[in-house]
């Protein structure tokens, strides 16, 4: 039989950075040895109970258990419109500038289809949610590193991108409050990332997921700044906001333009969210800010015990101002952040993510995940000062 060939455009993703990392966990399974996974962000604590029974409700409902509209429920997006405007101050025609998404990864990553040419430069910065480097390679762009660096409090220095890149470029992703370095952007830079997009005609992708995820300074939306609503679409989620990863949904605002692209790109690969899933997300951006407050407490509580004791242990240049991650410079002596997660794995028994993953500027560091309770980060901390 004739080799079936991978198309050159999968091809061109990398191989699977974290197999290596599996295949340890699987041997520590194996021999029932106990470890921590502090790899992933997806949270521990419950959804709300007042969303998982709306859930339950509205899937009896006839209507939902058909194809959805593609735009989405009015009602979702109407709950979306009084949430941006109660915390952003920032109106949205609920017609014209929302859209529900099946989480915000899927819109991420379909949002370049409506826009970029082969030619065309994806500016992805480095580090990054891996996401946008897939969204560049689905779409055969060419892809910018933007350096994050950590002397610049992890913001990009726009200036420095080279004039063949900008005059190249269709899109930009920028995140904050970001994963993984955890910086929140000041509306400063907010205000530099629109005046630069609109003088090179880059479409700003705005990735918002860890909006509500903050301990002190408070994140602001893209949205806020005057001239963004000419050239931005804005990324939501309830997966960090509601501890709702496994529901799938989320939403993309902005320029009605764009949002119709997207929509466009949309209708033609899926068919809409599950109607009941967007009568408990409407539910939970009306009714749950309480939840919310009660989360960040839990987050932050384990984040102040967390970055105490890798400070009392002796670990230097440790970041978490915001989202539930841990971004820690690796200790001298490990020659690269794989290395030093193998040997967190094999001899700590820890699970924690090497910094590459996200990126080349991210070399050198390592994630942990705040997402299970103050015990068990209690046990890491003791392993890595054993
Ligand atoms: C920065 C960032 N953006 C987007 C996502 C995707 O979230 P979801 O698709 O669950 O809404 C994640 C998930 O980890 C993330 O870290």
């Amino acid at each position: 039989m004739r080799k079936i060939e991978l198309s050159k455009r999968l091809k061109s993703f990398p191989p699977y950075l974290f197999a290596e990392i599996d295949r340890q966990k699987e041997i520590l399974k194996k021999k029932k040895i106990d470890f921590v996974d502090v790899s992933i962000g997806d949270p521990d604590v419950p959804a709300p109970q007042a969303v998982i029974e709306a859930l339950y409700r509205a899937a009896k409902l006839k209507d939902n258990q058909k194809y959805a509209l593609d735009q989405g429920k009015a009602l979702f997006r109407k709950s979306i419109q009084r949430w941006f405007k109660k915390r952003f101050s920032v109106s949205l025609d609920e017609n014209k500038h929302i859209l529900p998404l099946i989480g915000s990864k899927e819109g991420l990553i379909h949002f370049p289809l409506a826009f970029v040419n082969s030619s065309d430069y994806i500016i992805v910065p480095s580090p990054a949610y891996p996401g946008y480097k897939s969204a560049a390679r689905f779409v055969s762009a060419r892809i910018y590193e933007l350096p994050l660096l950590e002397k610049n409090s992890f913001l990009p220095e726009l200036s420095k991108i080279p004039q063949r890149v900008k005059n190249k470029a269709k899109l930009i992703y920028l995140n904050y409050p970001n994963n993984p370095t955890t910086a929140v952007a000041p509306l400063s830079f907010l205000k530099e990332a629109v005046s630069f997009c609109s003088k090179y005609g880059i479409i700003l992708a705005y990735d918002n997921a860890y909006s509500e995820i903050y301990f002190s300074q408070k994140p602001h939306s893209i949205l806020e700044v005057k001239g963004a609503e000419e050239i931005a679409i804005e990324f939501h989620s309830l997966s960090k906001t509601f501890c709702m990863t496994g529901f799938r949904v989320g939403w993309a605002c902005g320029n009605s333009d764009l949002i119709r692209a997207l929509l466009k790109v949309k209708s033609n690969i899926d068919s809409g969210l599950f109607g009941a899933i967007q009568e408990a997300a409407a539910l939970a951006l009306d009714r749950q800010e309480k939840y919310v407050v009660g989360l960040r407490k839990i987050i932050k509580e384990r984040r102040d015990l967390f970055v105490a004791g890798l400070k009392n242990i002796g670990f230097k240049n440790i970041h978490s101002d915001s989202t539930f991650y841990v971004w820690m410079r690796i200790p001298k002596g490990f020659k690269s952040s794989i290395d030093y997660s193998k040997y967190l794995i094999s001899e700590k028994n820890i699970v924690a993510t090497p910094g590459l993953g996200f990126g080349k500027y991210a070399e050198g560091f390592i994630r942990f995940a705040l997402t299970v309770d103050k015990k068990k980060l209690a046990e890491v901390l003791k392993k890595l000062n054993g």
